[in-house]
């Protein structure tokens, strides 16, 4: 748990990232990220939209933890994307934590490019105010989330700075082998938000027949095999059995034809979100 990935600008990033999306702001997500960190996790992944920004800040003081062993993600929602807005918005985010910095600043999702004529431009001036709040030295590093390759290749024709992760929906039966080609490619992190598709893989018969085989619960082979690939899983859980559970992925292998085999699901549950069909 304590093992670390490797950013293009040498931060360490704890290996697998405890998830807050749908964790409701109050005790429910102080308590749950204060058993995340008593169980080891050293990453917690937030964002402004999940409400719940100022209950992690708070939990994250509580712990007793010192900050800087701790790697905190947020990102910037969608209503807020340009670059005097992204800024606002970062300002925000600080006070809700109420943290000297971030260790991870994302763009939530992307302009799509079937939603707006001038995604490009959006993208780029929200991106702009990223490079400038790493270059000030605010976040420690800075990426995206949810971008398809056509979003980063035209985001990366412009930039000062590459992007050092791109966080989107990894799990099984839906493996986007594009965008994590694309990044692999490129020196970008991929990050695995519902590694267990919320919730959703965790009855499929072949993801059973596996945690029988190794006897290991479902959600340790999804969260094992996401790190198999290489990939930063990032599994939410507000129970504390589960959270300590999800972090026992470390004492076990999956052998090479059984990761063929999980990678061969369809798609059984989870978003499956097209980041171009939407528009929140
Ligand atoms: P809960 O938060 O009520 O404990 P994902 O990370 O893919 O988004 O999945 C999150 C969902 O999976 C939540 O509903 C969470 O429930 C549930 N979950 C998390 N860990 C486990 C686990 N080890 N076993 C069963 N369900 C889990």
């Amino acid at each position: 748990l304590q093992d670390t990935y490797t950013l293009a600008n040498d931060v360490q990033i704890p290996c697998i990232g405890f998830g807050t999306w749908q964790t409701p702001n109050g005790e429910t997500a102080i308590n749950s990220v204060k058993a995340a960190l008593k169980a080891g996790y050293r990453h917690i992944d937030t964002a402004a939209c999940y409400g719940n920004e100022a209950s992690v800040g708070q939990a994250i003081k509580e712990s007793g933890v010192p900050r800087e062993e701790i790697f905190v993600t947020s990102k910037v929602w969608n209503t807020e994307r340009g670059y005097e807005k992204t800024l606002a918005a970062f300002e925000t985010t600080m006070e809700k934590l109420d943290l000297d910095y971030v260790d991870l600043y994302l763009i939530h999702w992307p302009a799509a490019a079937n939603q707006f004529e001038n995604w490009k431009e959006i993208n780029a001036q929200t991106w702009r105010a990223l490079e400038e709040l790493y270059i000030e030295g605010k976040v420690k590093a800075i990426g995206v989330s949810n971008f398809l390759p056509h979003h980063l290749e035209a985001l990366l024709e412009g930039v000062k700075v590459v992007p050092m992760v791109n966080q989107i929906e990894y799990h099984p039966g839906f493996m986007q082998a594009e965008s994590v080609a694309f990044c692999k490619a490129h020196n970008i992190l991929v990050e695995a938000w519902s590694p267990l598709g919320t919730g959703n893989v965790l009855n499929n018969e072949t993801l059973i027949m596996m945690a029988q085989k190794y006897s290991k619960t479902v959600a340790q082979i999804c969260i094992r095999w996401v790190l198999q690939h290489g990939l930063l899983p990032l599994p939410k859980s507000i129970t504390e059995s589960r959270i300590i559970e999800n972090t026992e992925v470390f004492d076990f292998e999956i052998k090479d034809e059984d990761m063929a085999i999980i990678d061969a699901i369809p798609f059984c549950g989870g978003a499956g979100i097209n980041p171009d069909a939407i528009n929140f």
